[in-house]
């Protein structure tokens, strides 16, 4: 039986949800912020910049939050652009990924001055260049290296080995930085990576540094400088035990680029990290709906389902999930499902929880990134709310 206590939860407020339309987001804001300053503190002078990546969580009421702490902006739409420029994110430090942007993205990009475009390949490096010569500005660029490293985790979050469509090769690179020295309206500042998500061994990030000082190294014989180093995201979280860690260990994931990535003078170096700065502020609170048995299995049955919440039938991933009003002090065994019509919409298999009944509310863990993000309204269902608590 699961008896960890969701301390994060705050139990006076358990009450209040039992009142309120599920499903729906809640967010410990605490939380949100006390992970964002211990970031601001380890990396506090350090030619560090940290960019937090939209796509984990867009809530505007999360980007105000991230935004008025100071974390610069990562972005890969021109609907993320409009969110970060509302949530009053600087767009000279935003950075702009993906391996299609539209020329209306672009431009969207250039006429607010953004920092700078990750670009992904030859033809994209072009069509910069050609908009940003209309446009009569100059395009700040870093080029996205596929490094090939396996970041050894969900084959649907590994980004950085060479059977992905992202970056680009290193054999290519030469010819590639070559170029957009000619192009005339892009300016070259640097080199960005990502690896992967939901990375919780230090291992390939080390060998992410391990090949950037490579690159650097042969740069440098060409007589290249490169202003800035961006690694990316990918730092992962503990989805078992989030009440045990809240945070990920933040000390150890900067300490491996402190130590061996070799930075060169005045270079800056950039993260782009999402999950690990809103994932264990989320949690999805829900409601049973019915508690049904077939011959040999028991069903609960939420009121949320993989509409709200993707991740597990998409990546077969786990959030520890915990009935917050059952009073039962025995337990039973329970395939915990969602309502729409789909096979795949289960969100656990054989698992333990208090004896549970219609009306219960449940809450799944960690949920914050990757969660209201890429709810979507499939069966035509309403979008999930959400709640803040301060
Ligand atoms: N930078 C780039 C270029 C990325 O593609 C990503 C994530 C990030 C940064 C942020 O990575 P993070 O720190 O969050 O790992 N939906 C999946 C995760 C997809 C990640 C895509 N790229 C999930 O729910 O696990």
């Amino acid at each position: 039986m699961n008896t960890e206590e969701p301390n994060n939860l705050k139990v006076h407020h358990r009450e209040r949800f039992q009142k309120m339309r599920t499903p729906f987001y809640c967010y410990d804001m605490e939380l949100l912020r006390d992970t964002i300053k211990e970031i601001s503190r380890l990396t506090e002078g350090h030619p560090y910049k940290v960019h937090y990546a939209l796509k984990a969580n867009a809530n505007p009421t999360i980007l105000q939050e991230i935004a008025r702490l100071g974390l610069c902006a990562d972005l890969v739409s021109g609907g993320e652009l409009k969110a970060a420029l509302d949530a009053g994110f600087e767009p000279d430090s935003m950075a702009f990924s993906g391996v299609g942007k539209a020329d209306w993205e672009i431009r969207l990009g250039l006429e607010h001055g953004i920092g700078c475009f990750n670009v992904e390949s030859v033809p994209e490096l072009e069509n910069i260049n050609l908009i940003a010569g209309k446009m009569g500005v100059t395009a700040r660029i870093a080029i996205r290296v596929n490094p090939d490293i396996d970041a050894h985790t969900h084959r649907y979050v590994t980004t950085g080995t060479a059977q992905n469509k992202f970056g680009i090769g290193k054999e290519m690179l030469p010819d590639v930085v070559a170029l957009a020295h000619d192009l005339p309206h892009v300016c070259l500042r640097g080199l960005h990576f990502h690896i992967g998500s939901q990375i919780t061994q230090m291992q390939p990030f080390v060998m992410l540094c391990e090949t950037i000082n490579e690159l650097q190294t042969h740069f440098e014989g060409l007589g290249v400088h490169f202003e800035t180093i961006n690694v990316g995201g990918g730092l992962g979280i503990d989805y078992s035990n989030p009440d045990t860690h809240l945070m990920p260990d933040f000390e150890q994931y900067f300490g491996v680029f402190s130590q061996h990535l070799e930075l060169r003078p005045g270079q800056e170096l950039h993260f782009e990290l999402g999950r690990s700065v809103v994932a264990q502020c989320g949690s999805l609170i829900t409601r049973v709906l019915y508690v049904k048995e077939n011959r040999d299995k028991k069903f609960v049955i939420l009121d949320a389902g993989m509409t709200d919440l993707i991740r597990p039938a998409l990546y077969e991933a786990h959030h520890l999930i915990q009935n917050i009003t059952s009073q039962a002090t025995d337990s039973d065994t329970y395939d915990v499902v969602g309502p729409v019509c789909e096979s795949s919409d289960v969100f656990a298999r054989n698992c333990q929880l208090p004896i549970t009944q219609r009306g219960d509310v449940i809450a799944l863990r960690s949920v914050g990134a990757y969660g209201e993000s890429m709810a979507s309204s499939y069966n035509l269902r309403q979008l999930p709310g959400s709640l803040f608590l301060p």
